[in-house]
């Protein structure tokens, strides 16, 4: 905290990089800024969703359950990411990272849409129960504590460390593991079918931006690695003490369907689905050890998150 009279470096500004010396538009922040205004600007409010009412009444009873009981995941893990990402937009600024802060802001406005995705499902198939229920031990350990506890910490100790932990529950655990499972259920759910075109389309459009959040996640922590690599050890423990809480989500999911999962779900391969997930992020930030930092800067964003590209592609 300042002393009196003193103002902190955020308070004041002794410089301003855009018309100093410019923005550099080749670093992955800057490059994922510029696809964000392109891909991330769709409008929930404009999904159609009149099949997907007609298809939620035909559907059975422990089919519509599983489907509220994985949107109740969703969509509070879309309002928690997008109430406890401001830290770290914080952190970056004080870091004077423009470009970084500049791509968190897309970052930001695209939770924030994603929540208001999910609601506007629910209003339109007439659900309106508190659907918190749903929510199991593992869940709450991870959205109701780890990851507001771990982003909000960055206010008072903004230290690699810290980003590191903050990064690694946020980008890897919350986005990297549990949201792509989440997809993977709702595809697994849905294409057969032909069920819910809109809500598939949502899915789509979010995991598109979800790629590229991975996708900077994985630089971010990647780039505190390169600057100091006992980070990686920081960011290994973290990702297994998350994890079991991250299996404990999808054991807790998948045992309330019973003997005859729903949309017959295959629980074991969920899991397996998540570990892999798992696996490869960590393989991705090992591969920065050694790295110089100007070469990581440049790197593809598929290099971080090989989905960024497929995703694209298949939501333009
Ligand atoms: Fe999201
Ligand atoms: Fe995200």
């Amino acid at each position: 905290m300042p002393r009196c009279g003193t103002r902190s470096m955020a308070e004041i500004h002794t410089s301003f990089q855009s018309i100093n010396k410019g923005i550099d538009w080749t670093l992955l922040p800057a490059r994922l800024y510029e696809k964000g205004k392109r891909l991330g600007t769709w409008n929930p409010h404009e999904i159609d969703y009149s099949q997907d009412v007609k298809d939620w009444n035909a559907i059975t009873e422990a089919e519509r359950n599983a489907m509220l009981q994985l949107v109740s995941l969703f969509g509070a893990g879309e309002e928690a990411v997008t109430l406890d990402l401001l830290p770290l937009v914080k952190t970056m600024a004080e870091e004077g990272r423009l470009e970084e802060e500049m791509y968190l802001t897309d970052f930001l406005f695209e939770e924030s849409k994603h929540t208001e995705a999910f609601r506007r499902f629910l209003d339109a198939i007439g659900c309106h129960e508190d659907l918190s229920q749903y929510h199991t031990p593992s869940y709450k350990k991870i959205f109701y504590e780890e990851l507001p506890g771990a982003m909000h910490r960055l206010l008072t100790d903004p230290s690699p460390a810290a980003q590191a932990e903050a990064s690694v529950t946020y980008n890897m655990i919350v986005e990297g593991v549990l949201a792509e499972t989440g997809y993977y259920g709702f595809r697994k759910a849905l294409e057969p079918r032909g069920l819910a075109p809109g809500f598939r389309r949502t899915i789509q459009l979010i995991a598109t931006d979800e790629s590229r959040h991975i996708a900077y996640g994985v630089y971010l922590l990647s780039r505190l690695v390169a600057v100091d690599d006992s980070i990686f050890q920081v960011i290994q423990n973290r990702m297994s003490y998350l994890m079991q809480y991250a299996a404990g989500v999808i054991s807790e999911l998948t045992a309330s369907y019973g003997e005859n999962p729903p949309f017959a779900f295959d629980p074991n391969d969920f899991m397996q689905y998540g570990i892999r997930k798992f696996q490869g992020r960590m393989a991705v930030i090992e591969r920065a050890r050694g790295k110089k930092i100007e070469e990581l800067y440049r790197l593809p964003a598929e290099e971080y998150e090989p989905e960024v590209a497929e995703m694209e592609q298949a939501a333009t």
